[in-house]
């Protein structure tokens, strides 16, 4: 059973019941993320967060999901500054830090790593990405984002339009949610990347079996051209054998203000996991749709905070209980959400 005490591996443990249950408490965050109240319902409680490859939103947002809602964060990042370098396994270093954390969220570039941790772990452990294999918590805020993008255009999940574009085959947020789409019914992915870097072979036949359209093309211009969404995503360089050959595959897709006017569908939703690659020869999202108002990928990482605080309630069980600790914010806040 998902939530109370249990590890969050892949996204696969999710059903439709837990995800609406988890926006549903992810939707009453949100005077708490947006700084017009305060919950104190985790204090005492901490958070251990270990991310082994470079991570901006997701570790930060973790640990500011995990403070919004009292709680203390103690953090390590890199290997160099941990016991792994001396030889530890991860199951001894799961055993000890879990004898100093309430719950784990951790990142690592090997696939299934995070799972290798979680047997040695005595707490909850949240898998923050295991090299190209899951990020669960993205597609969690991606879907969350999805949900909320259609609504404001009076359109559901079930018969979503989605093109993926780009790293396909390292992009191990395309890998989870292209499995959390599977619990939605009659859903048309388009997948747009170079034919070396398509989805894994496996995830397309689970959405072909499940009933959903699939097409795959290396055209931008074909699989952006009839969605409702457009996920764009970064060329994974460091899956790569050497810079350079990623640097075939950086800048094929560069979706901008022009080819989305003349391609997509008017009010088309632009995502993307984050980090963009803004260096020159990439630019897979132009600047120049910054002031598109369908751009939504700032909505996307604010969502993130929200989802994960929701996630950290269920799963230490306090979701019924956060209003109970809390009160208006102290202090001045104006910021536009
Ligand atoms: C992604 C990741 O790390 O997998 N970023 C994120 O967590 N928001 C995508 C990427 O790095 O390209």
């Amino acid at each position: 059973m998902l939530f109370p005490g249990s590890h969050l591996l892949s996204i696969s443990q999710f059903d439709r019941g837990a995800v609406d249950r988890l926006f549903e408490v992810a939707d009453r965050m949100r005077p708490y993320a947006h700084r017009e109240r305060v919950t104190r319902v985790l204090d005492g409680a901490i958070l251990g967060s270990m991310f082994f490859e470079p991570s901006t939103r997701t570790r930060i947002s973790f640990g500011s999901a995990f403070n919004l809602l009292g709680g203390e964060v103690r953090e390590t990042t890199g290997f160099e500054s941990t016991a792994i370098a001396k030889g530890e396994s991860l199951f001894d270093t799961a055993r000890v830090l879990s004898g100093y954390s309430d719950v784990i969220a951790m990142r690592h570039p090997a696939e299934g790593s995070v799972a290798e941790f979680a047997q040695g772990s005595r707490v909850p452990v949240i898998n923050g990405g295991d090299g190209a294999n899951e990020h669960p918590t993205q597609a969690l805020l991606d879907l969350y984002t999805i949900r909320s993008e259609l609504a404001d255009r009076g359109r559901t999940l079930d018969t979503l339009r989605v093109a993926m574009v780009g790293d396909l085959r390292y992009g191990r947020t395309v890998h989870s949610l292209s499995r959390l789409l599977q619990l939605f019914k009659g859903v048309k992915v388009n997948l747009v990347s170079p034919p070396e870097l398509k989805m894994p072979r496996e995830i397309v036949e689970e959405l072909a079996s499940g009933g959903h359209q699939v097409l795959e093309t290396d055209s931008l211009e074909v699989g952006i051209a009839d969605v409702d969404i457009v996920y764009s995503t970064r060329i994974q360089e460091e899956r790569f054998a050497s810079r350079a050959e990623a640097d075939l595959y950086r800048g094929r897709f560069r979706l901008n203000q022009v080819i989305y006017t003349a391609h997509c569908e008017p009010n088309t939703v632009i995502m993307h996991p984050l980090p963009r690659d803004s260096r020159e020869g990439a630019q897979e999202l132009d600047v120049d749709l910054n002031d598109n108002p369908n751009l939504a990928i700032f909505r996307q990482s604010d969502n993130g905070v929200l989802v994960r605080m929701a996630l950290f309630a269920l799963i230490l069980d306090v979701a019924e209980q956060i209003d109970d600790h809390s009160r208006r914010v102290n202090w001045y806040t104006e910021r536009r959400f």
